[in-house]
């Protein structure tokens, strides 16, 4: 059973992941203005739902497997542990990265195909940058936690 959840909570890693570096390597690549606007009028809020999906299923699947293997206790009774060094890091960006998806979404939602103001785009940008980056240390924190188990 635990396997099953780990193998979800993998594929909604890689889901995840692979859809925001690919979102990401487009905003770099395609340098065509026309394009790029066509390209995100059209697949933005398919995007936005699947990315939402994925990320539900991660903090689903991590929390069961974070009560399985009794995490809370070690954070709770072992607080200088590795492991609860570990997953506290972990679930602090994870929190962070959940609250940059969050703003990343109301202003795509609330801009879809409409002017942006120049703070709505510094905004915007930042938050998909911070994303981006804190899926590269978050994958590094997870691989450290099944290293600890
Ligand atoms: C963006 C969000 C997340 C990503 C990208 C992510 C990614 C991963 C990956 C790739 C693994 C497997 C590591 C390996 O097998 O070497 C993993 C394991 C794990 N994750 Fe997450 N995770 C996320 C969120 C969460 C959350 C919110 C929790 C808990 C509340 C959590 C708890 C765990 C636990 C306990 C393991 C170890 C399970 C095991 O190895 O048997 N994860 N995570």
């Amino acid at each position: 059973m635990i396997q099953t959840i780990l193998y979800i909570h993998i594929l909604s890693a890689t889901a995840w992941i692979g859809g925001s570096l690919l979102l990401f390597a487009l905003g770099i690549l395609l340098r065509d203005r026309e394009a790029q606007k066509s390209v995100y009028a059209h697949l933005g809020p398919i995007y936005g739902y699947f990315e939402t999906f994925w990320l539900t299923l991660l903090w689903a699947t991590g929390l069961v497997m974070f009560s399985y293997f009794g995490i809370d206790d070690v954070m709770l009774h072992a607080p200088s542990s590795d492991l609860a060094e570990v997953m506290s890091v972990k679930l602090l960006l994870v929190v962070l990265l959940t609250l940059f998806t969050v703003i990343h979404m109301i202003i795509a939602f609330r801009t879809h195909t409409t002017y942006r103001t120049p703070l709505q785009n510094f905004i915007s940008r930042g938050s998909s940058m911070m994303i981006f980056l804190l899926n590269l240390i978050i994958l590094w924190y997870a691989i450290d936690i099944r290293n600890l188990l």
